[in-house]
């Protein structure tokens, strides 16, 4: 796994992101939703496994789930769980954060 540097720290990823609004980041040709959540900084891939749309267009419920723009499905952003069991799970990557920065795994 390789770590990329996407802030330079919490308190930049914190101002860049708006709470709960999931945002695109391009990352070596790949295409990743994050989202600044109650319980931190979560990523998962942007494609959604039902057919297509970006997530990154949807938004996030109160039970901490992404729902998909086009047919409204749901996945739980710390899992990638799609929460109906109607279409595979969606990719999660791991973000962590230090001194150095803010980091996710790819
Ligand atoms: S493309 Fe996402 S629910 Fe259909």
């Amino acid at each position: 796994m390789e770590w990329i540097k996407i802030f330079p720290g919490l308190a930049e990823a914190r101002v860049r992101l708006v709470q709960n609004k999931p945002q695109l980041l391009l990352i070596r040709n790949l295409r990743i939703c994050v989202v600044q959540t109650h319980d931190g900084l979560l990523a998962v891939a942007d494609t959604c496994p039902h057919n297509g749309e970006s997530l990154s267009k949807g938004h996030v419920n109160f039970l901490g789930e992404i729902v998909c723009p086009w047919h409204g499905q749901r996945f739980h952003l710390k899992t990638g769980r799609e929460c109906a069991e109607r279409s595979p799970d969606l990719l999660t990557y791991p973000v962590k954060a230090g001194d150095e920065g803010v980091f996710i795994g790819i």
